[in-house]
């Protein structure tokens, strides 16, 4: 009942020539699977070639980020209404932007609430470091970011996030989580959280995605398990073939 969502975040990958190849070569393949929302993030000065060759197809574009002003001295920032010029989803509180750019769970707040305001449809990443994971944290850390992420949002609103639970120590490291461990955090930490957030027949709406080293060899075990309806891949989305065989295993 949740329909499956595959984005593929290409962080700060691939020039506009490089874009323009590899969205040519990837676009049929994604093109034929209608039954999974298809989404590609590329970096900001590829947004507007990119969307211009999505135009008629249904494969989204997203950005990997936003400020949550409109307009103003904020150098080197990007405003909703330039990204929505171009995208219908972005990402939200990357772990990279979170450790590298000082990104809090309440700049995270400001964000999707931003999103929303300016009718875009938030991807929010949420997860624990190895040594969290380590200490056995992750309950608390990761049902932490999702209480502080989305407070004062309300419940019909709340249907439309997309929740991704990313171990940080998955990330780029080639060490997914086992699915059934992704699974239990996702069910029993993300979802029930948002649950308690927004009542259990809004969470049970929210499309939660699984992010960290998936791959097309793994893509299959995490996409079958109860509470993943989808996939956040960083290094594989650059792979077209690889892409193609993951958003073919997420349908
Ligand atoms: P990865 O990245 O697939 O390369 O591990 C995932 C992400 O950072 O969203």
């Amino acid at each position: 009942m949740r329909k499956p969502l595959v984005a593929g975040n290409w962080k700060m990958n691939k020039t506009v020539e490089q874009a323009t190849l590899l969205v040519a070569d990837m676009l049929p393949g994604l093109e034929a699977v209608k039954t999974v929302d298809r989404v590609l993030c590329p970096p900001f000065t590829s947004l507007m070639v990119v969307s211009g060759m999505l135009a008629g197809t249904e494969v989204g574009l997203g950005s990997q980020n936003l400020h949550w002003e409109d307009s103003g001295a904020y150098t080197g920032e990007i405003s909703p209404l330039m990204v929505k010029e171009f995208c219908k989803y972005v990402i939200i509180g990357h772990s990279e932007r979170r450790a590298y750019f000082g990104e809090t769970d309440e700049t995270v707040n400001l964000k999707v609430k931003a999103a929303f305001a300016n009718d875009l449809l938030p991807i929010i990443c949420v997860g624990e470091t190895l040594e969290e994971f380590e200490a056995g944290k992750t309950e608390d850390v990761v049902a932490g970011q999702v209480k502080r992420g989305f407070d004062g949002i309300d419940s019909d609103t709340a249907q439309k996030l997309i929740v991704a639970y990313e171990p940080i120590w998955a990330i780029g490291t080639g060490k997914a989580s086992s699915p059934e461990q992704a699974n239990d955090i996702i069910k029993n930490v993300v979802r029930k959280n948002l649950a308690s957030l927004f009542g259990v027949g809004t969470a049970e709406k929210i499309r939660i995605l699984y992010g960290g080293s998936v791959k097309s060899n793994n893509a299959n075990e995490f996409f079958s398990q109860s509470d993943i309806d989808g996939g956040l891949i960083g290094g594989a989305s650059l792979k077209p073939e690889d892409f193609t065989k993951i958003v073919e295993a997420a349908a």
